[in-house]
């Protein structure tokens, strides 16, 4: 029977070590990508730094490509230029947008300086469904034209005039949709029961210095009002630090029982996070406006988290949260509310000796005295964090399968680690789970 195995990397993690020193977070991902979606509605090469190297910043590059635009990625200086003179097509092609779903934020640009785009739907990933509808209803209020035909939707726009929009959910990706094409639509668009979450603020922030109109992001109003194409001049910006990475390495200090210094950090944006950490013993303490020291001396304690819309508690962190419940005394209830199946990292948890017991969107966590090294399978990016988290205090070895979830919001994530102390490795295997039929042998996927 012959192996026919694919290589893939792979981390181990050997738990237990105390973290110490110092992290700096890089640049937001989740608002990185919107900013360079949004460099599509100004004529000439825009600069955007702070960038993270993460995959998805490289298929959004692709994708900006396609369209014509020009672009140079700086690794050294953590920069990309941005050049949007000639927009050469609207499509965004289902190879690209399926890769990662936040490039569907390119639609509301396209119709925002082209009166038209073809973009290819994302559909459901492995945490939800996903929908777009607030996106298409937001567009088709403001003028737009929308059908879906084989997979793609098809906008066109004779013109854009501002109006209310109401946002059923405060969706950050409807959001930023309906912001990009109502700067250069003709009147004032008003964003009701808006996402307030930091990257809108970036976006918004990042469109104003670039000559747009808009007020009232950060708070659920946000008013556009709408300017002339004439009006958009290409910029130089740093985006906002991730606040996800740092309640990772956040999380990370506390798990450990160790004590470590966070920079390049908004401590503000992570406000809900810090006090439930708080509540459950850690010590945080702020050295300088974007600097903070995180320590944990006392036996971690049980928490309630429910996850909401920004400013509560957000959805990316209630896998990190739940790792160190698995650990506090006491019985933790943990509710997700935002998507219907961001509980991933429970299976694997478990399999570390976590008792957790789950119903529908609720996670009844008892602490436990300790976790166990195990083999371990990330099923998206940051159920794959809580993981890492988890083997860095488990005792005994580790190793993290499916490790590209993790790539995709982590930049140097085993280089930051190792340089606080952790005994982490990346390492290729051949991966023999995929093994070929054989003389009639049955292969492990058809069993
Ligand atoms: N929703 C709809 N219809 C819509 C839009 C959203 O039903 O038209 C639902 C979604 O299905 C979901 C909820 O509303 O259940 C919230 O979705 P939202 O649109 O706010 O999320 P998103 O824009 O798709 C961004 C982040 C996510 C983060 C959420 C919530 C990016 C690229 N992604 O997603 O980040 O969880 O906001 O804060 O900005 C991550 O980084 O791991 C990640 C998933």
């Amino acid at each position: 029977m012959s192996t026919g195995g694919t290589l893939t990397e792979k981390i181990r993690i050997i738990g237990g070590k105390q973290l110490k020193g110092e992290v700096l977070i890089s640049g937001a991902k989740n608002a990185v990508l919107k900013l360079m979606a949004a460099a599509l509605l100004v004529k000439g090469e825009s600069k955007i730094y702070n960038v993270p190297e993460l995959t998805d910043v490289i298929i959004m590059l692709n994708v900006l490509e396609q369209l014509g635009a020009k672009t140079k990625y700086d690794k050294k200086e953590k920069s990309i230029t941005i050049d949007a003179s000639n927009i050469t097509s609207v499509r965004a092609s289902y190879e690209l947008v399926s890769r990662m779903r936040a490039s569907f934020v390119v639609l509301g640009a396209l119709v925002g300086r082209c009166k038209e785009a073809i973009v290819a739907l994302p559909g459901g990933c492995a945490i939800g469904e996903r929908k777009v509808d607030f996106h298409i209803k937001g567009l088709e209020a403001l003028g737009t034209n929308i059908k879906i035909e084989n997979g793609y939707v098809h906008a066109k726009a004779r013109k854009l005039t501002g109006t209310d929009i109401y946002l059923d959910i405060p969706s950050v990706g409807a959001t930023e949709n309906i912001m990009l094409a109502s700067v250069l639509a003709e009147g004032s668009t008003r964003i009701q029961n808006a996402a307030q979450e930091p990257e809108i603020v970036d976006l918004a922030n990042f469109l104003n210095v670039m000559g747009a109109d808009i007020t009232g992001a950060g708070t659920s109003e946000i008013i556009i009002n709408g300017v002339k194409q004439e009006d958009l001049k290409p910029i130089e910006y740093t985006t906002i630090p991730d606040r996800i990475e740092a309640g990772t390495y956040m999380a990370a200090f506390i798990a450990t029982k160790g004590k470590g210094v966070i920079r390049n950090i908004f401590p503000g944006h992570l406000t809900f996070y810090t006090s439930k950490l708080t509540k459950m013993g850690a010590d945080i303490k702020l050295l300088d406006p974007t600097s903070i020291e995180v320590s944990c001396r006392r036996k971690l304690e049980a928490i309630n988290i429910i996850t909401q819309p920004y400013p509560g508690f957000p959805t990316d962190l209630q896998s990190l949260a739940m790792a160190l419940a698995t650990v506090a005394e006491g019985v933790s209830i943990i509710t997700e509310s935002l998507y219907e199946n961001r509980f991933m990292q429970v299976p694997e948890l478990r399999k570390m000796g976590a008792d957790i017991h789950q119903e529908r969107n609720h996670a009844l966590v008892k602490g436990v005295k300790n976790l166990t090294g195990a083999n371990l399978k990330a099923s998206d990016l940051r159920a794959g964090a809580s993981l890492v988290i988890a083997a860095l205090m488990a005792e005994g070895q580790s190793i993290i399968e499916n490790i590209y979830h993790i790539d995709r919001g982590y930049e140097l994530l085993e280089n930051k680690f190792k340089m606080i102390g952790a005994d982490i490795q990346r390492f290729i295997e051949e991966d023999t789970a995929i093994i070929t039929q054989d003389k009639g042998n049955l292969s492990e996927s058809q069993l």
